[in-house]
C-alpha cells in the first residue's frame, strides 16, 4: 500500500508539509512551542493551554475564516493558514503598547454608551484594538438544504472506555444503539451506529409523553448540524485537566496534561526541555511515565501519592508536596517558577520552560446541567456531578451518566457504572448506587486562601484566559457588593468566552467561596446555555423545528 503522502499547505506564507492526519498544532510543535495568539484586552502572548479544542489559545485563520483551532484542524492540501491577531506578529505585538495607555485593559464590554449612534463605531474600533482580529469575510447567502431528524433508541454521548462498554453491552443484547464523539471513535463496538467528530451541543430537558423524549442538536465539525431524537441517552462525556491560578499562569509554556500529550503524540518529544509537573495523584503519575525525563520537579497543592513518589525517586526528581505555585516569569516563554511551602515556608524557585498541570480532573458536565438533571457539588472532587440513582440513572428519567462525568475516575468503577446503565435500559436488575466517601472541602480551597494573601506585584493572575478577566477584577467586583457566580459572570465577562467557562468557572467558584465567606454550593453556578462548543448558525439553518418548539 502506498504510504500516506504529506500534506502541502502554507502557514504565514511559508510552504509546509504536514504528516497525513497530523493536526496543525502537532505539526508546528515539532519545532518548539508555537505562540499562535495574543490575548484580547491585554495582548498577552498565548501558547496552547488545553490541547483538546476548548480554550482560545490556538486560534488561527484558515483561508480567511477566523477562530479555527490549531489543535483540532488537520490541514488540507493548498490551505492557507495565517495568525489571527498580533501585529506584526504574535511574538512581538506592537498593539501591546496600548497596555501602557490602558493599564486596566480596553473595556470591550461596558464603554461608550452615549451617544447611541456612535456605539457600533466605537465597538468596531475597540474590538480591533483589543485584539479580536477582523471578522470573517461575507459569504454569499445560501438557502439551507433541509436536514431530516435522526431517530434513535439509545444514544451514547462519548466514546471513551465507559461509553464504549455501555454501547457494547446494549448492542450484544440486540438493542439499536448509536455513539457519538468529538474525535474519531477508536475500536468501535461492532454493529453500533457511529457519529465520529460529532458533539452534542444542546440537550434540553426531555419532552414528557413523547415516544423519543430526548431531542438534541449535534454538530459534526465544521458545520454539519443534526437534530437527533432518542428514547434514552447515556452521558459518557468524560473529564478534562483543569487550569490553576498563579501569577503569570497564562504565560506560554503553562499547559494542561492534555495539551502536553496533544503536542507530543506517540513517543515524540514534547515542546519543552524541563517542566514543572503540578499534581500528586494518578494523573501526575501518568505524566511522569510519559514525560519523566523532561520533568524538573513535581509540586502538589496537597499530599503526593506513593505512586508518584516511587516514579519520581526512580528518576531522581525532587518532590514538593503541599507547596504553593506563586508565580511564573518569562515573557514569550516561562523561564522560572516561584514556589513556597504552604503554611508560611521559605520561598524558592525552579528554572523550567513549562508547567504541566495534572492536579485536578473536572467533568464535562455542561449537557447534564442543560438537561435539568439534579447536580451536586462534591467538595473533595471540586466539581458538580449528577445525583445518581440505581443503574447510573440521573434525576431525569431516561438519562444516565457513566464514567468520569459521573465521578467514577477509576477504570473498574467506570466500567461498573457503564454496565449498570446498560442493564437498567435493558430492564435487568441493577446494583444499588455506589456509596460515596464522606465529602469535605477541596484541597484547593485552603490552597487558594493562602495564595490570595501573597502580593503579586505587577504580574497578572488570569482567571478567565478567553476574556482576559483577572483575579483582581473579581476581587474588586466582590468589594463593590456583587455576589454569586452568575452575577460576577455578567459583570466581568468571566465564563463568556469560547471555552464556555470550562477553565475559569471551577476556579472562579472556589475564589468566590473564599471572598464571599460561604461554601461553593451557596455561591451557586451559572445557567449553562447552549451550545457547549461554538456552533456556526449555518449548521442549524436546515434543521427541522424541534417538536418542543411546535414543529
Ligand atoms: S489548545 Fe487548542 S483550543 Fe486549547
Amino acid at each position: 500500500m502506498e504510504p500516506d503522502r504529506p500534506t502541502a499547505f502554507r502557514f504565514e506564507g511559508r510552504a509546509q508539509a504536514a504528516d497525513a492526519g497530523e493536526t496543525l498544532l502537532q505539526h508546528l510543535s515539532r519545532r518548539g512551542l508555537p505562540i499562535l495568539q495574543r490575548s484580547i484586552r491585554y495582548h498577552r502572548p498565548r501558547a496552547p493551554l488545553c490541547g483538546i479544542g476548548h480554550c482560545t489559545s490556538c486560534l488561527v485563520r484558515v483561508n480567511g475564516q477566523p477562530n479555527v483551532r490549531a489543535c483540532r484542524y488537520v490541514p488540507s492540501p493548498a490551505d492557507s493558514v495565517t495568525l489571527s491577531n498580533g501585529w506584526p506578529s504574535t511574538r512581538y505585538d506592537l498593539m501591546g503598547l496600548l497596555d501602557l495607555v490602558f493599564p486596566r485593559g480596553l473595556d470591550t464590554l461596558h464603554g461608550f454608551r452615549r451617544p447611541a449612534w456612535a456605539t457600533p463605531w466605537y465597538q468596531r474600533v475597540v474590538r480591533r484594538l483589543a485584539g479580536y482580529g477582523p471578522i470573517a469575510p461575507d459569504s454569499p447567502p445560501t438557502v439551507p438544504s433541509p436536514v431530516p431528524a435522526v431517530e434513535l433508541d439509545t444514544l451514547v454521548l462519548g466514546a471513551g472506555p465507559a461509553g464504549r462498554q455501555a454501547c457494547t453491552r446494549l448492542q450484544e443484547a440486540g438493542r439499536a444503539v448509536a455513539i457519538l464523539d468529538r474525535g474519531p471513535i477508536p475500536a468501535p463496538p461492532p454493529g453500533v451506529t457511529l457519529f465520529p467528530r460529532t458533539t452534542a451541543v444542546f440537550l434540553p430537558p426531555p419532552r414528557s409523553g413523547a415516544g423519543r423524549p430526548f431531542e438534541m442538536v449535534t454538530l459534526e465539525e465544521p458545520d454539519h448540524g443534526r437534530l437527533v431524537r432518542a428514547t434514552t441517552v447515556i452521558a459518557a462525556t468524560g473529564a478534562y485537566d483543569a487550569s490553576l491560578l498563579f501569577a503569570g499562569n497564562d504565560r506560554p509554556g503553562v499547559m494542561t496534561a492534555e495539551a502536553a500529550l496533544a503536542m507530543a503524540p506517540g513517543d515524540r518529544s514534547p515542546p519543552f526541555r524541563r517542566a514543572l509537573l503540578v499534581g500528586g495523584g494518578a494523573r501526575a503519575a501518568e505524566m511522569l511515565d510519559r514525560f519523566g525525563v523532561h520533568t524538573e520537579a513535581v509540586v502538589a497543592p496537597g499530599a503526593i501519592s506513593p505512586e508518584v513518589t516511587r516514579r519520581a525517586s526512580e528518576l531522581s526528581i525532587p518532590l514538593y508536596p503541599r507547596t504553593l505555585v506563586i508565580e511564573a516569569t518569562g515573557r514569550s516563554r516561562i523561564r522560572r517558577v516561584r514556589l513556597r511551602a504552604r503554611g508560611g515556608g521559605a520561598e524558592f524557585s525552579v528554572s523550567v520552560d513549562a508547567v504541566v498541570l495534572a492536579h485536578r480532573r473536572l467533568p464535562h458536565n455542561q449537557l447534564l446541567f442543560q438537561s435539568g438533571a439534579q447536580m451536586q457539588w462534591r467538595g473533595t472532587a471540586g466539581g458538580y456531578f449528577p445525583v445518581l440513582g440505581p443503574g447510573s440513572q440521573t434525576s431525569v428519567p431516561g438519562l444516565y451518566a457513566v464514567g468520569e462525568v459521573a465521578g467514577f475516575a477509576d477504570g473498574v468503577a467506570a466500567e461498573a457504572s457503564a454496565f449498570a446503565a446498560a442493564d437498567a435500559i435493558l430492564g435487568r436488575s441493577v446494583p444499588p448506587p455506589v456509596e460515596r466517601a464522606p465529602d469535605g472541602p477541596h484541597e484547593l480551597e485552603g490552597y487558594y486562601r493562602e495564595l490570595l494573601t501573597i502580593p503579586t506585584g505587577w504580574q497578572k493572575q488570569v482567571l478567565c484566559p478567553c476574556e482576559d478577566v483577572l483575579v483582581r477584577e473579581v476581587r474588586e467586583a466582590v468589594a463593590h457588593g456583587y455576589r454569586g457566580l452568575e452575577v460576577i459572570k455578567r459583570y466581568t465577562g468571566l465564563g463568556t468566552g469560547l471555552c464556555q467557562g470550562r477553565y475559569c468557572l471551577p476556579d472562579g467558584l472556589l475564589l468566590l467561596s473564599i471572598l464571599e465567606g460561604r461554601p461553593p454550593p451557596e455561591v451557586g453556578y451559572i445557567r449553562q446555555r447552549p451550545p457547549v462548543i461554538p456552533t456556526p448558525l449555518g449548521a442549524l439553518a436546515g434543521l427541522p423545528v424541534p417538536a418542543s418548539e411546535g414543529g
